[in-house]
């Protein structure tokens, strides 16, 4: 049986072979993906197996978590950066088409941005819809007193009857997204996400991941956290 071809970032590697070590995701960016992999996780199985005081406790983490993002989405390294994954959708068919510039797959490629973009934003509304969500029996969240009981009952059932499934059918849309890019198309995409580096075939510009960078994320991700924890004092 003939070798299995060898995994590549995508761009040129089976020719000429990877080269360069690019710093593409940096650390915060990293943590920020597993934690909040694991958080949602957690939310999908306390919210379907109904155990609230931990539902709403992870809630926060995601709360925080995405409070963050949206913050290192502008002055985060470099590819974690929304404007450096904001194509237009002249980009997208020529990606789709095959015409790739080598610089849309150094971070999130013009596909798997709108996959990211996607999330984000449903996470956000996931979250936002939890905080004046009740399920008329013993979980409320803890902005519900603050809107009308119409904004309640349009929230739940966002929450609890779509926007779980366009969660779920998204993070599994994005695992095989991942799994085919991985066999399928021999590029490899997970060990960046766990150690933060890309073999390239050209220089490109790495993000910034340097103690200070990572002090200031920790700071922002305190403020985050704090934030979160303060909204749920507000619960009754
Ligand atoms: C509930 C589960 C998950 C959620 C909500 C999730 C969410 C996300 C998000 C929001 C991003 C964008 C990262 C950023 O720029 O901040 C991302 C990227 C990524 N995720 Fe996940 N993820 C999940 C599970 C997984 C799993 C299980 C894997 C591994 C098999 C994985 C592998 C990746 C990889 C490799 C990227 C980078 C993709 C690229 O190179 O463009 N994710 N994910
Ligand atoms: C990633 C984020 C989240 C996910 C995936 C998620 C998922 C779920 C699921 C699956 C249910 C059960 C729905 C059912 O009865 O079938 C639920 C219910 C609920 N969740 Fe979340 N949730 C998230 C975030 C939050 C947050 C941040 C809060 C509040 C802090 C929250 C508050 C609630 C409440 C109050 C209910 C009961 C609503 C009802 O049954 O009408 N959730 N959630």
């Amino acid at each position: 049986m003939p070798d299995p071809a060898p995994l590549t970032t995508g761009f040129g590697e089976l020719e000429a072979g990877p080269t360069v070590r690019v710093r593409v995701w940096d650390l915060p960016t990293r943590l920020f993906h597993w934690v909040l992999a694991l958080a949602v996780l957690g939310q999908l199985v306390t919210g379907l197996a109904g155990v609230m005081e931990w539902h709403f406790r992870i809630g926060y983490l995601v709360l925080a978590l995405v409070l963050f993002r949206l913050i290192w989405g502008v002055i985060g390294g470099r590819w974690s950066r929304f404007a450096s994954f904001m194509y237009s959708p002249a980009t997208l068919m020529g990606y789709l088409r095959g015409s790739a510039h080598p610089d849309q797959r150094v971070g999130h490629t013009p596909l798997g941005a709108l996959s990211v973009f996607a999330m984000l934003a449903f996470l956000a509304a996931q979250v936002a819809t939890g905080l004046v969500s009740d399920d008329e029996v013993s979980a409320s969240g803890p902005l519900t007193r603050f809107v009308s009981n119409a904004t309640v009952h349009l929230a739940s059932t966002w929450h609890a009857a779509a926007g779980k499934w366009v969660i779920l059918v998204l993070v599994i849309l994005h695992v095989l997204a991942i799994a085919f890019y991985v066999r399928v198309r021999r590029q490899q995409l997970v060990k960046p996400m766990l150690s933060g580096d890309k073999l390239l075939t050209h220089t490109a510009a790495a993000s910034r991941d340097t103690a200070g960078s990572r002090l200031l994320a920790l700071v922002i991700f305190g403020a985050c956290a704090g934030f979160a924890f303060w909204i749920s004092t507000l619960r009754l």
